[in-house]
């Protein structure tokens, strides 16, 4: 017999959806204090959306509520590739490394970055541009897409595997 049932609220054979809309800065980076309670380490995550719709505004978040350092003090790792923090989570350390790939043009240049000893088990390791590579692609455990919806409002579709 087949099972045509729909899926439960919230869950795709992607894996489990939690949605957001926003519309201010402000809104995204609350919204990234708020995942920090869904992303239990490990996790390797997709950062997708077009260009300013506020990628690393949300990574701001996420930092922030690791205890790790204060928005301001995010800032794009566009050129450095690799930005490491350390923070907490409950009575947990955790590491987050926000990466942006935007500027790598191929495997081997990634290679460079070490992406699996990032990897540990306390580790957060938040990718801009990461679908632009197989090698990350495959090491994902879900992806956090931002949608520009017109002037200043955002749709957040984050997607965790189980
Ligand atoms: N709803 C919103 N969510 C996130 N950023 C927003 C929003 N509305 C306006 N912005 C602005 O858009 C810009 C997003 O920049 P940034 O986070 O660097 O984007 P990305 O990393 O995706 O290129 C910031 O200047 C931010 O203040
Ligand atoms: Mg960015």
């Amino acid at each position: 017999m087949t099972n045509t049932a729909p899926p439960p609220e919230g869950r795709t054979q992607e894996g489990r959806i939690h949605e957001f809309k926003t519309l201010r800065g402000a809104d995204t980076i609350e919204v990234g204090r708020k995942l920090v309670k869904l992303l239990k380490p490990p996790q390797l995550l997709l950062l997708r959306g077009e260009l300013g719709t506020g990628k690393t505004t949300l990574v701001k978040g996420i930092v922030q509520a690791l205890n790790a350092a204060e928005p301001d003090e995010v800032t794009s790792p566009t050129f450095t590739l690799l930005h490491e923090y350390d923070g907490t989570r409950g009575d947990q350390p955790v590491k987050l490394y926000h990466l942006d790939v935007y500027r790598l043009e191929s495997e081997r240049q990634l290679e460079t970055l070490g992406l699996d000893e990032l990897l540990t088990p306390n580790a957060l390791v938040l990718v801009e541009w990461g679908d632009k590579f197989k090698s990350i692609k495959k090491r994902a455990t879900g992806e956090i897409l931002i949608t520009a919806e017109g002037g200043d409002t955002r749709k957040i579709t984050v997607t965790l595997k189980d």
